[in-house]
């Protein structure tokens, strides 16, 4: 089974490094929404001060994951409550339903997000 919905605002792979915004813009244990100029997003949480980066939709119906809520490294889609690895992408409610990480790194205090 793949995935029920497609992604419209799933960032291309292009071996791009973007500047995202300041890393104390997100504070521990929350998440941000990173709109890119093409319009494609991702969602960006703060682990304990570890940064990581997902794809900004949950697969069951498209609910952004940036708004929903963070325990450790799991996020849990607000909408019904899918839950993901956002260190992976991986989906732990549904394995087949995995989404795309992207890596970030902090440069200067400033977040890079490696699409
Ligand atoms: S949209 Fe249904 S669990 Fe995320």
């Amino acid at each position: 089974m793949g995935k029920s919905r497609e992604n419209k605002r799933k960032p291309p792979r292009e071996g791009r490094t973007i500047t995202v915004g300041r890393a104390e813009a997100v504070p521990p244990g929350r998440g941000a929404t990173v709109q890119l100029k093409d319009g494609s997003e991702v969602a960006l949480f703060n682990v304990g001060g570890r940064f990581f980066a997902i794809e900004n939709f949950c697969p069951h119906k498209g609910y952004p994951l940036a708004d929903s809520k963070l325990r450790d490294t799991t996020v849990e889609c607000e909408f019904h409550g899918w839950k993901f690895d956002v260190t992976s992408g991986e989906c732990f409610t549904k394995p087949q339903c995995s989404i795309d990480r992207y890596d970030v790194t902090i440069e200067d205090g400033m977040i890079k997000l490696h699409v």
